[in-house]
């Protein structure tokens, strides 16, 4: 279970976003623990398969207390990268084998001696959910790691893998501009399982915040901002407050890397939407109003 009610998005500190330096990476986490964030989300593929060993390095010069924090971090996707050459096509690996020595790797780089979360990042056609529990198990009684989840996994897939070992997330994108997990049964499974669904691009990766966004984004985006105007509460804030209202408990994965938007973030946890207002975001989301 992820403690932090925000989790910070490591994607975007190197160089698939922000290019900051060790100091710099540091001075973020510094900043965002400050405030409360407790919960760091990694991938092995990130910043071209460099972005954990750099975290690890920042991470040692904050002082903070290892167990303080939860490291989550992801394997399964093999990007094409020159690090790899023997990889000639991007794909998914779910062995055993591939998992066991992705979480080795992402320990020494991470500097830790275990992952809180592990997740498969994406379902692969082939994944054998036999090996995969092998893993796990192997992972899990070595102290490696002490919990297992999914990303972006549909719920029968979810169903499907739980049978063989237990998962405790859905790692899934969802936002004002992206409901489908309202909808597809992904939150109805988090909340009979009890397992708080972690949120990735709550803000839909920026596209919210563009005045050139598309028309039903330009819709969604002025009914937000009218309700901005009537509470009094910042656009950023509601647009989280609208996720978390969801009783599945679901936890965002902001990708910025400016602390003053966590900040914002953490504040968007003092809202309390009312239905009806809820109602009014979810309307412009789904384009009509409810039946
Ligand atoms: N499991 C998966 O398959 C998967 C896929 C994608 C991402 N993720 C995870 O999810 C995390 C978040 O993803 P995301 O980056 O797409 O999330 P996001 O928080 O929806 O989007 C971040 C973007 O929104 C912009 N933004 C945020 N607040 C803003 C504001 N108030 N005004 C204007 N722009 C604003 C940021 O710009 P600034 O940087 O300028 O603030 C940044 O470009 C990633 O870091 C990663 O950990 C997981």
């Amino acid at each position: 279970m992820i403690h932090s009610p925000i989790i910070a998005g490591a994607m975007k500190l190197g160089k698939w976003g922000s290019n900051f330096s060790i100091p710099e990476i540091t001075s973020f986490v510094k900043e965002v623990y400050d405030l409360g964030i407790t919960a760091f989300d990694h991938a092995d593929i990130y910043g071209d398969y460099e972005e954990e060993e750099r975290f690890g390095r920042a991470f040692v010069k904050t002082g903070i207390d290892r167990k303080s924090v939860q490291l989550i971090s992801k394997c399964g996707i093999r990007l094409l990268s020159e690090k790899y050459p023997s990889d000639y096509i991007k794909h998914y690996n779910t062995s055993k084998d591939h998992i066991i020595s992705s979480v080795e790797r992402s320990l020494k780089n991470l500097a830790t001696e275990y992952l809180d979360v592990l997740l498969i990042h994406r379902p692969s056609p082939l994944m054998n959910p036999e090996e995969i529990a092998e893993a796990v198990t192997s992972l899990k009684d070595s102290g490696k790691i002490l919990d297992f989840g999914v990303s972006n996994f549909t719920p029968s897939q979810f169903e499907m893998l739980h049978s063989f070992t237990p998962l405790c997330t859905n790692q899934v994108e969802a936002s004002i501009a992206h409901v489908d997990p309202f909808l597809d049964g992904t939150f109805d499974q988090a909340l009979k399982y009890k397992t708080q669904p972690m949120i990735w691009s709550p803000l839909a990766g920026g596209q919210i915040f563009q005045t050139d966004g598309d028309d039903r984004i330009s819709k969604i985006i002025s009914v937000v901002n009218d309700l901005s105007l009537t509470t009094g509460h910042p656009t950023d804030q509601l647009l989280i407050a609208f996720l978390t209202r969801h009783p599945a408990g679901l936890k965002p994965i902001l990708g910025t890397t400016k602390p003053e938007r966590y900040k914002s973030a953490m504040q968007s946890l003092e809202i309390n939407l009312t239905d009806q207002e809820w109602f009014e975001m979810w309307s412009a989301a789904i384009g009509r109003e409810v039946a």
